[in-house]
């Protein structure tokens, strides 16, 4: 008896997901990955999976048959060579899975070479999104997934506190410098590369909710935020620290630290299954606004985490998306404050049955350890 593997088990449950009509159409993405396993930067090369009610078939460069099959769960790859018309072998696919038209799913990462082929391969074709079906998959982790969220976490944070052990250390280092040490830190704790260009705004840069790192040296008093996680066994962590390296920092930069620290810990408190997303954005939001900050927190509240480091849910105005049990999302609020230094602190959570679990628990105070 051969057990199926946990990507075949989601595959079937996103053909259950399909109307009769219904055909995804995938791209090397984190969907192609999530329901096959296979992993591949997206490129120019016709590499594009179908998924049907009943069927499933890739057609993919001759170059990777072997690989896609040893990898995965796939038997067959439709191949062609380079040199080919691979929107022939696209066409011969179609015919037999009996796609004539109905609506067509692109995934939503494809690039729109491959869609514009689609689109005139299938003149009768009503087009849509593959996050139409696929969100709702992949927006509940398994056991698996927050596993590896748990221990992406519990790395980002060892290296965030090894960071800021640094203390005075730090003061003289340029922000490039100082995000190399981080990835460092992250890799000699198990973690595999960064799971997005670290965020090191030091002073003003730190007004700028997504700078990633320059030459700009930190120096004394000034506050940095340091945002960046790592990935381990393909799932990413994120998490924002606001520090002082040494010395005093602004009085007003202690007044908006803190509540940014009030709105993270309203907005940890507003989850639970339930609620919605847009409600974990207002308990953010509104300690923000009541302290005369509303105008200076310049971005929605937080965002879903899985395969992706951007992904459903988005905790944001107007987003009715009800809370469930392995929902995993960040809260993050920030005040920027245009010119002088910015204080964002943001952690993970999963939502739990009653509550939510944090992954990050690294001190959130910005005072040197
Ligand atoms: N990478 C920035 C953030 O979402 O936290
Ligand atoms: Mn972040
Ligand atoms: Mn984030």
């Amino acid at each position: 008896m051969t057990t199926e593997s946990p990507f075949e088990t989601r595959l079937h449950r996103c053909q259950d997901a399909l109307s009769d009509d219904e055909t995804l159409v995938l791209f090397p993405s984190p969907n192609l990955l999530y329901l096959t396993g296979f992993e591949e930067e997206p490129a120019e090369r016709h590499l594009l999976a179908f998924v049907t009610p009943g069927d499933f078939a890739i057609v993919a460069p001759e170059m990777y048959a072997d690989q896609i099959i040893e990898e995965t769960y796939i038997e067959r790859v439709d191949a062609w060579a380079d040199g080919d018309d691979p929107m022939a072998v696209v066409e011969d696919v179609l015919s037999r899975l009996g796609v004539e038209g109905g609506r067509v799913l692109l995934d939503d990462r494809m690039f729109a070479l491959f869609s514009l082929d689609l689109q005139a391969a299938l003149p009768n074709a009503e087009f849509g999104l593959a996050s139409a079906v696929l969100d709702d998959l992949r927006i509940r982790k398994d056991e698996g997934e927050l596993d590896a969220l748990r221990e992406a976490g519990r790395i980002s944070d060892e290296a965030s506190e090894a960071i800021r052990a640094m203390g005075a250390e730090a003061v003289g280092m340029t922000e490039a410098e100082l995000a190399a040490e981080i990835g460092a830190e992250m890799e000699a704790r198990g973690g595999d590369g960064f799971s997005f260009d670290p965020i090191v705004g030091s002073g003003p840069k730190g007004a700028q909710p997504h700078y990633r790192h320059g030459d700009r040296e930190i120096r004394a008093g000034e506050p940095v935020i340091l945002d960046f996680g790592t990935r381990y066994d393909g799932y990413p962590g994120d998490q924002t620290r606001t520090v002082v390296f040494d010395g005093e920092p602004p009085e007003e930069f202690e007044r908006i630290h803190a509540v940014v620290h009030d709105a993270l810990d309203a907005a940890v408190e507003a989850v639970e299954p339930g609620v919605t997303a847009a409600s974990v954005d207002e308990a953010a939001r509104s300690v923000i606004e009541e302290a005369g900050y509303g105008e200076q927190f310049l971005h929605r509240t937080g965002h879903g985490l899985g395969l992706e480091v951007h992904e459903a849910p988005y905790i944001v105005e107007g987003n009715e998306t009800v809370l469930e049990p392995g929902m995993v999302h960040s809260i993050e609020p920030g005040i920027y404050l245009d010119g002088r230094f910015g204080a964002r602190i943001e952690d993970i959570v999963v939502v739990t049955e009653d509550g939510c679990e944090r992954l990050n628990h690294s001190p959130r105070t910005w005072e040197p350890l």
